[in-house]
C-alpha cells in the first residue's frame, strides 16, 4: 500500500520556511473547524452585513472569527484583512510578524442552503503591507468545503492538493499538478445582459467550439473544477454598468492566479497578467479569465478586438 504523506511533512520536504510551515499548518487546524461547522452548523442570518452591503450568514462569521483567532495566535502575522472584515485588522500578539494575510473565509456562502460546494481562500503577502501585486505573495492557499473537504496550496513551487481524511488529517492526493493547454469547459460569470459584446464574442467562440458549460456560483468550487479536469476556462468579465467585474483582486484573484500559474495555467484580466496589478484599494475588484493557456490567450485577442 503505497504511503500516506500528510501536509507536516509535505511542507517540511519541500522545503517551506518553517514559519510559513507553522502558518499553512495553523490555517489547516481552522479550516477543519470551519469544515465541521459547516456540516453541522446553523444557516441563519447574523443580522450584520459586511463592506459591501451583503448580509452575512452565521457560517461567514464563524468561519472568519475562526481564522482570524488562529492567525492571531501564531505570532507570525502582522496585518490580516478579510472579506468580512470592515477594514484592515492588524494582529495585536505581534505587529512584527513576518506576513501579511488576505482572506474570504466563506466564498460562494450563498450556496449554503443549496448544499453546494463553498470554500475558503487566502492569501499570504510579506511584511507588514496588504497592498502588494499579487506577485509578491509567498503562499495562496484554499479550502474547499464539498462532499470531501480539500486543501490546495502554493508556496510558489507548484500546485498540490490534499484530501481531508476520516481521521481529520489532510493527506496528499496530487503535487505538482499540471493543466493541459487547453481544456473543454467553460464558467462564465456575470449577466448575459451586461456582458460587453468583445466579451460575448469571446463566449461564443467557446460555444461554437464544444465548450461545455460548467458554473457553480462559487468561486472555490469553479477553480476547483478547472484543477480537477486539468483545464478549461472561469470568466467574471467586466460589465456594462461595472467594469471591474465583481471578484475582488485581494481575496479571491491574487491567490487563485498564483494557484493556476503555479499549476501551468494563466491569469489575466483581458489585457494584462493578475498578478501584476498594483492595487490601491483593498476592496479593489477586476475582471478575470483564468485557467488553461489557451483560453486566457484567445479571451485576450477577443478583449483587444476593435
Ligand atoms: O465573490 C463571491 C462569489 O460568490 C464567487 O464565489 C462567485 O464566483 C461569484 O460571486 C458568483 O457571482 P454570481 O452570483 O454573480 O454568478
Amino acid at each position: 500500500m503505497a504511503k500516506l504523506i500528510y501536509l507536516m511533512r509535505h511542507l517540511r520536504e519541500s522545503g517551506t520556511d518553517r514559519k510559513l510551515q507553522q502558518l499553512i499548518l495553523e490555517l489547516s487546524e481552522a479550516s477543519k473547524y470551519i469544515a465541521h461547522a459547516i456540516k453541522t452548523g446553523e444557516m441563519g442570518y447574523a443580522g450584520t452585513s459586511n463592506l459591501y452591503g451583503e448580509y452575512q450568514l452565521t457560517l461567514d462569521v464563524l468561519a472568519d472569527k475562526i481564522i482570524k483567532e488562529r492567525l492571531d495566535h501564531t505570532g507570525l502575522v502582522s496585518y490580516m484583512i478579510s472579506e468580512e472584515m470592515n477594514g484592515v485588522t492588524s494582529s495585536h500578539k505581534n505587529s512584527m510578524g513576518p506576513y501579511s494575510v488576505c482572506y474570504d473565509p466563506l466564498d460562494g456562502s450563498s450556496l449554503i442552503d443549496a448544499n453546494l460546494s463553498i470554500g475558503t481562500i487566502i492569501s499570504v503577502m510579506p511584511g507588514k503591507q496588504i497592498l502588494q501585486p499579487g506577485k509578491n505573495q509567498v503562499a495562496a492557499l484554499y479550502f474547499l468545503y464539498g462532499p470531501r473537504a480539500a486543501l490546495i496550496y502554493t508556496v510558489g513551487n507548484g500546485t498540490h492538493l490534499f484530501v481531508l481524511n476520516d481521521a481529520y488529517e489532510y493527506i496528499l492526493q496530487e503535487e505538482y499538478i499540471t493543466l493541459n493547454g487547453f481544456g473543454n469547459t467553460y464558467a462564465p460569470g456575470g449577466l448575459k445582459q451586461k456582458w460587453t459584446s468583445k466579451h460575448a464574442m469571446f463566449i461564443h467562440y467557446l460555444e461554437d467550439n464544444g465548450y461545455k458549460l460548467r458554473y457553480s456560483g462559487a468561486f472555490a468550487a469553479d477553480i476547483n473544477h478547472l484543477i480537477a479536469k486539468k483545464g478549461g476556462v472561469f470568466t467574471y468579465p467586466a460589465l456594462k454598468d461595472e467594469e471591474s467585474g465583481k471578484l475582488r483582486l485581494l481575496f479571491e484573484l491574487f491567490p487563485m492566479a498564483f494557484i493556476i500559474e503555479q499549476a501551468g495555467g494563466a491569469a489575466s484580466n483581458g489585457t494584462m497578467r493578475i498578478l501584476d496589478i498594483e492595487p490601491s484599494d483593498f476592496s479593489q475588484r477586476s475582471p478575470i479569465y483564468i485557467g488553461s493557456k489557451k483560453e486566457v490567450r484567445i479571451a485576450g485577442k477577443y478583449l483587444k478586438k476593435i
